[in-house]
């Protein structure tokens, strides 16, 4: 089969589109045909090296799969060839973890593509327990963009950012294929969104997304307005994929008691917290890391439902992951960019 693996660490230009052996699934496994794979930021950290650096090389990444089951391996029962299907965007990878709920909890719990082989090739080897039907008739490439966005969404917004309906939310990098989900999905729990973006252009995805308010950081000082729109008490959740860059004004900008989810770190990894202001402004501080099963199945409902949508910026051939890579490091997409093998 045909895949876009790496066999070092580095830029855009350490993919190499080649043959590989086709894949067997082994007990307890589907072999799923890959129709398109989304990218994430997280795919141009792995392959820089900035995430693990024990994988085995070449090794083939690859996070967000939608296509249809190819061959079904001994002891797997409910499944047929040809079924459409997505692979759980992250899943415990010691079948010794395999009972522990919520499953991002679990010790071996990675990024699907991570340590074994992912999505940037014609066909992928997953434990079937991982594998979820998909009974959207959506197009391949809009379904390949959801499972992580939708997954971290559930988590980061509902779950931890515990937003209800009348909530003002603050998201950053609203036109992130992160952020935009992050829209979505607070507008379907009843809250008042508001989100930066980094140019004009982005504005009316972000506009069309849901949001109330969308604020250009680079003209304006996001934490001012956001105090200004909330009648200077400050938003009840803040759900940042940014980190440190913007730390300080996200927490200017959070209420007294708000809640605060990092799930990112486009922006840096250090930042400086103030004691005194955390305790005084008793400042719930969480981090979020993908998701459950049961999470992932829940924003599924509101994507088959059309509650959240996809946007899907561009698809590349698979050969031509590395021009992806790139413009995804431009910072100019919206929302997801897809791969087609
Ligand atoms: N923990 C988890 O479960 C989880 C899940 C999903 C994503 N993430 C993380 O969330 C972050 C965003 O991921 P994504 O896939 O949504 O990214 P993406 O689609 O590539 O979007 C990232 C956007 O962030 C904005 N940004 C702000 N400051 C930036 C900076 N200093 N450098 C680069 N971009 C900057 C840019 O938009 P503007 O130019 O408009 O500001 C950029 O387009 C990453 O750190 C990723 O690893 C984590």
């Amino acid at each position: 089969m045909k895949a876009s693996l790496i066999r070092s660490f580095g830029g855009p230009d350490v993919f190499e589109y080649t043959d590989v052996a086709r894949p067997e699934p082994g007990s307890g496994e589907l072999l799923v045909k890959v129709a398109a794979c989304g990218i994430n930021r997280y795919d141009l950290y792995l392959r820089m090296g900035a995430v693990f650096t024990d994988m085995a090389m070449p090794h083939v990444m690859g996070v967000d799969v939608s296509g249809t089951v190819a061959a079904v391996g001994a002891d797997v029962k409910g499944w047929q060839t040809g079924e459409r299907v997505i692979v759980a965007p992250g899943y415990p990878h010691d079948p010794g973890d395999w009972g522990m709920v919520p499953e991002n909890h679990a010790p071996s719990f990675e990024v699907t593509g991570t340590h074994s082989w992912g999505g940037n090739a014609e066909y992928i080897r997953v434990p079937a327990r991982f594998v979820l039907k998909d009974e959207t008739d959506f197009s391949v490439t809009d379904v390949a963009a959801m499972p992580l966005v939708l997954m971290t969404a559930v988590h980061a917004v509902e779950t931890l950012g515990e937003v209800k309906a009348g909530h003002a939310v603050l998201v950053q990098a609203g036109a992130s294929g992160s952020g935009h989900c992050c829209v979505q999905m607070a507008k379907a729990l009843g809250a008042r969104v508001a989100a930066t973006v980094g140019s004009d252009e982005k504005m009316d995805m972000v506009k069309a997304a849901g949001a109330d308010l969308v604020i250009n950081y680079k003209r304006q000082s996001f934490a001012d307005v956001v105090l200004d729109w909330t009648d200077g008490a400050g938003v009840d959740v803040v759900i940042d994929n940014v980190g440190a860059s913007v730390f300080e004004d996200n927490l200017r900008a959070l209420r007294v008691a708000g809640i605060f989810v990092n799930f990112g770190l486009v922006g840096g990894m250090e930042a400086k917290l103030n004691i005194r202001d955390l305790f005084f402004r008793q400042h719930q501080l969480r981090g979020s890391f993908m998701g459950s099963l049961d999470e992932l199945r829940r924003g599924w409902k509101l994507f088959a439902q059309g509650e959240i949508k996809a946007h899907v910026d561009r698809t590349y051939p698979l050969k031509d992951v590395a021009e992806a890579h790139r413009y995804i490091e431009s910072r100019a997409v919206q929302g997801k960019v897809v791969l087609i093998p």
